[in-house]
């Protein structure tokens, strides 16, 4: 599935004038990444028995969309790599990937025109509305960095809207094109909301604690940007008073060294115990996802590789 996304990517051109607005798209959606919306839009369609040729506008708008907010993502987190390269920004400038970012929002809807015209009227008002509910748990997510006090309630809802609808729509979508009816659609999306979920989990836990070299991006970043990640918050409610005052102090610290700073807050992290706390949250949003699985209408062999890949993002470095 990878491989035939890629392929159709590939044949998409930008090379297209004016140059310095188009090449900056070329270099992003060369660049790689796990390209795991479009494959389960692909996957929903053909659950449903659908053909892929009939979902491939959706599954190429969800990834254009997706590669679209990374770039105002890493303007907005101030990060200098993705997928072990130069994030747009700092190849280019902030005003390239502003601009190249936005034409990319524009053209994944003309993409998502590439689908049964008679299907329109219930695909775009689901990407219009999931498109603005990651610009609410974007906004969410800015808003945190600079509150003391974020409950998990709070932060589970702000990576529910930044980064699980978008999963849930791609299979949405999917159903939807391959001839779902609205509740097994809808289950579907619930699937997709618990495993996207679990997949910020993860998110956050690899920006502390993985490789920097397969992760492709900084290692730290989310501790320098004082992010209200699941690592972060538990850890300020964990901590006994001394702890809890070091937390703090050193991310207010505007003196002290970035990778000190990482350095004490992932000892704090690890003393704390906050890894299991994440591995035991994510196993439980997986354990959700399987719920939701189980009420849709088929067998289970049809369902099998929406397990796989729910167990393969759990378990990714990357
Ligand atoms: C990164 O998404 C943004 C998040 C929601 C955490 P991915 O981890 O899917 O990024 P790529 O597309 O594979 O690089
Ligand atoms: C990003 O969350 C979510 C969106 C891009 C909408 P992050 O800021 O954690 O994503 P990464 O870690 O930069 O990929
Ligand atoms: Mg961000
Ligand atoms: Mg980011
Ligand atoms: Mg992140």
């Amino acid at each position: 599935m990878h491989t035939y996304i890629n392929k159709q990517l590939e044949n998409l051109n930008w090379n297209k004038s004016p140059r310095e607005l188009y090449h900056p798209i070329g270099y992003a959606l060369e660049s790689g990444g796990k390209r795991i919306r479009p494959a389960l839009v692909l996957m929903a369609c053909e659950l449903f028995s659908g053909s892929k040729d009939d979902a491939m506008g959706a599954a190429l708008a969800i990834e254009v969309f997706h590669n679209f907010t990374l770039l105002h993502d890493d303007i907005m987190d101030n990060a200098e790599t993705r997928r072990n390269r130069l994030t747009v920004h700092k190849k280019w400038n902030a005003n390239t990937a502003i601009l190249s970012g936005d034409a990319m929002m524009i053209k994944s809807y003309e993409f998502l025109e590439n689908t049964p015209v008679h299907l329109w009227a219930k695909l775009f008002p689901i990407f219009t509305r999931t498109a603005l509910e990651v610009c609410e748990g974007q906004q969410y997510d800015m808003n945190f960095e600079s509150c003391e006090e974020v409950t998990l309630d709070e932060y589970f809802n702000m990576i529910r809207l930044k980064t699980a609808v978008l999963l849930g729509a791609a299979l949405q979508l999917g159903a939807i094109i391959g001839g779902a009816s609205d509740d097994d659609a809808q289950h579907l999306y619930d699937f997709g909301i618990a495993i996207g979920i679990a997949f910020q989990l993860k998110d956050d836990y690899l920006d502390t604690f993985g490789d920097e070299k397969s992760f492709g991006k900084r290692i730290g970043g989310d501790i320098v940007c004082g992010k209200k990640t699941f690592l972060l918050i538990n850890a300020l409610t964990r901590s006994k008073n001394d702890d809890r005052l070091l937390i703090q102090n050193t991310l207010a610290d505007k003196l002290m060294p970035e990778e000190q700073k990482i350095s004490t807050i992932t000892a704090i992290y690890e003393q704390l115990e906050i890894p299991s706390l994440c591995e035991k949250a994510m196993s439980d949003y997986y354990n959700r996802a399987l719920q939701s699985l189980n009420q849709i209408t088929g067998n289970t062999t049809d369902k099998q590789p929406f397990v796989a890949l729910a167990q393969q993002l759990m378990g990714r470095t990357d």
